[in-house]
C-alpha cells in the first residue's frame, strides 16, 4: 500500500496561542484543536497532514525549503510575516507544489497594514475570513484534481 500524500500546514508567529489570543478576532478553538481538526479532515481527504507552528522566521523559511525540496503541498498561515517578510515570500516563491495562503480573520477588513500580503502573489490562492474554516477550505482545495486548480 502506498503512503497517503503529505501536506504541511504551517503557522507563523502567535498562532500557537490560538484560543486565548484575541478570541473575538481569531475564534475560541485552541491551537491543539486546530491541529486535531486539520489532521482529521486530512485523513478524510486521504492526506497525511502535519501541522506545525513557529514564532521564528528562519524556521518557517527552512520548512518552506523542505516543502519545495519534497514537492509537498502547503497550507500557510504566515501570521504577521504576511505583511512584511520578503524572505518568507522568496521562500514561498520556490514552491514546487500548491501553496495556499490562509488567514483566520479577513485582513482586508482590518487595520491598513494588514491589507498588504507580500506572499499572496506567489501563492496558488488565498482563503481568508472563515476562522478555522479557512484551513478546511484550503485542504479541500488541495484534494481537487490539478486541472481544477488554475493557480497551482
Ligand atoms: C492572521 C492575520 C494577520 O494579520 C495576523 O498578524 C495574524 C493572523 C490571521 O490568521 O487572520 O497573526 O494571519
Amino acid at each position: 500500500m502506498t503512503a497517503p500524500p503529505r501536506v504541511l500546514v504551517l503557522n507563523g508567529p502567535n498562532l500557537g496561542r490560538l484560543g486565548s489570543r484575541e478570541p473575538d478576532v481569531y475564534g475560541s478553538t485552541s491551537y491543539a484543536g486546530l491541529v486535531e481538526r486539520c489532521t482529521a479532515l486530512g485523513e478524510e481527504l486521504g492526506f497525511d497532514v502535519e501541522v506545525r507552528e513557529t514564532n521564528d522566521e528562519a524556521e518557517m523559511i527552512r520548512w518552506l525549503h523542505e516543502a519545495a525540496d519534497g514537492s509537498l503541498p502547503v497550507v500557510l498561515n504566515p501570521g504577521a510575516f504576511t505583511h512584511y517578510s520578503y524572505a518568507l515570500r522568496d521562500a514561498a516563491a520556490q514552491r514546487t507544489a500548491p501553496l495556499v495562503e490562509v488567514h483566520l480573520s479577513n485582513p482586508y477588513a482590518r487595520e491598513e497594514f494588514r491589507h498588504t500580503s507580500v506572499v499572496a502573489a506567489v501563492a496558488s490562492g488565498t482563503v481568508a475570513g472563515f476562522g478555522i474554516g479557512s484551513y478546511f477550505l484550503a485542504l479541500r482545495s488541495l484534494a481537487e484534481p490539478a486541472e481544477k486548480r488554475p493557480g497551482s
